[in-house]
């Protein structure tokens, strides 16, 4: 048995985790800063390396008290290395080089996105590879071309807005709090999806890149008049707001299915799995369920507890790349980029 002890600080949730032989979850921790980013609107990146240091080192000694483990039994560090926050991400490599060369084990650096593009594969009995990956969450929108868990090609990504961060502004325009997804969720489930007709952004036809920044000025100025950016809220009923989450979801959803599949087209494969937090969204899951069904495409979607940032998807793609024969060394830097 090879246990993997997995670290994420790449943004506002430090987590840790600790996985045997790459797909048993014997413990995944997470604790939120979002107390102390709540009244700022967003993640404060120095609030955050600061809330990573007090946690982290707790949240170890809890991993291994909960698992009932000595430092002895760890057989490898796991730490997202990129891309992310900077001065997060550091907090979490540090440690995992310090604790590799403490404790004398290995240490493996994973892309977060890669990590979040193959977390479908944790629950399953054995690797769907090859398949496209759509990775939708706060900080990321990527379509991914899994061909083997160290074999993985970026096709395409947000050239603005993530689609979380989409959800997360329209609720803040619409007043529904933070984080925005999870209640627009559940209003849309009211309202008409075709009540509004908000722009779906394609870019090029043939791009697999995405753009959310423009659908959130439609709702602006849907709320407030076109040119103005307030003043209309007051003025709208409690189904009005439901139409609207209802309308902006579906051209949302719309436009991560459209290219989805054209990356299923482009790529070849029949397999699709979707990771992040925005993955928990019931109309983007009905929507590819359909799609892929009507198509013969296998549909995986990531189990929830493993969508949102987790280290449990972190300790399992570290497994799968170390059996994989991926080191890192112990001069291994953080990056925020994505990375080759
Ligand atoms: O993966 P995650 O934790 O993101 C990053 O930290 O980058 O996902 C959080 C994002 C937030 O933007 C949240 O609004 C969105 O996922 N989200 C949803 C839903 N649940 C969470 N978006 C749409 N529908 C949901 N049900
Ligand atoms: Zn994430």
């Amino acid at each position: 048995m090879t246990s993997i002890l997995g670290i994420e600080t790449s943004c506002d949730e430090t987590a840790v985790s600790i996985v045997d032989d790459g797909r048993d979850v014997r413990c995944n921790l997470i604790a939120t800063q979002f107390d102390r980013h709540a009244k700022y609107g967003g993640v404060v990146p120095e609030i955050a390396s600061r809330a990573h240091i007090e946690t982290l080192d707790g949240l170890i000694r809890k991993a291994l008290e909960q698992t009932h483990r000595d430092y002895r039994q760890i057989d490898a560090i796991a730490v997202t290395q990129r891309p992310g926050l900077i001065g997060s991400l550091i907090i979490g490599v540090t440690a995992a080089k310090t604790l590799a060369w403490t404790w004398d084990v290995p240490l493996v650096g994973v892309n977060h996105v890669h990590a979040h593009a193959t977390s479908a594969a944790i629950d399953l009995e054995s690797d769907p590879w090859p398949a496209v990956g759509l990775v939708v969450s706060g900080g990321h929108t990527s379509l991914v071309h899994v061909r083997q868990y160290d074999d993985i090609e970026l096709l395409g990504a947000t050239t603005d807005d993530a689609a979380g961060e989409a959800f997360d502004k329209t609720a803040s325009i619409l007043e529904l709090g933070y984080p925005g997804g999870p209640v627009i969720d559940r209003r849309a489930q009211n309202g008409d999806p075709s009540a509004i007709r908000f722009p779906r952004s394609m870019l090029h036809p043939e791009s697999l890149d995405f753009s959310f920044s423009g659908l959130k000025t439609a709702v602006l100025y849907h709320v407030h008049g076109t040119g103005k950016t307030s003043g209309g809220l007051s003025k709208l009923t409690e189904r009005d707001i439901d139409d609207i989450c209802a309308s902006f979801s579906a051209a949302v959803v719309d436009v991560l299915v459209k290219k989805t599949l054209l990356a299923v087209a482009r790529t070849g494969v029949g397999t699709v799995v979707v990771g992040g937090g925005v993955a928990a969204n019931s109309m983007l899951r009905e929507g590819l369920s359909r799609e892929c069904r009507a198509r013969g495409l296998k549909l995986h979607l990531t189990p929830m507890a493993y969508c949102t940032d987790n280290a449990a998807m972190i300790a399992a793609l570290g497994h799968q790349l170390l059996v994989r024969g991926c080191r890192g060394a112990l001069d291994m830097a953080a990056s925020a980029n994505f990375g080759p």
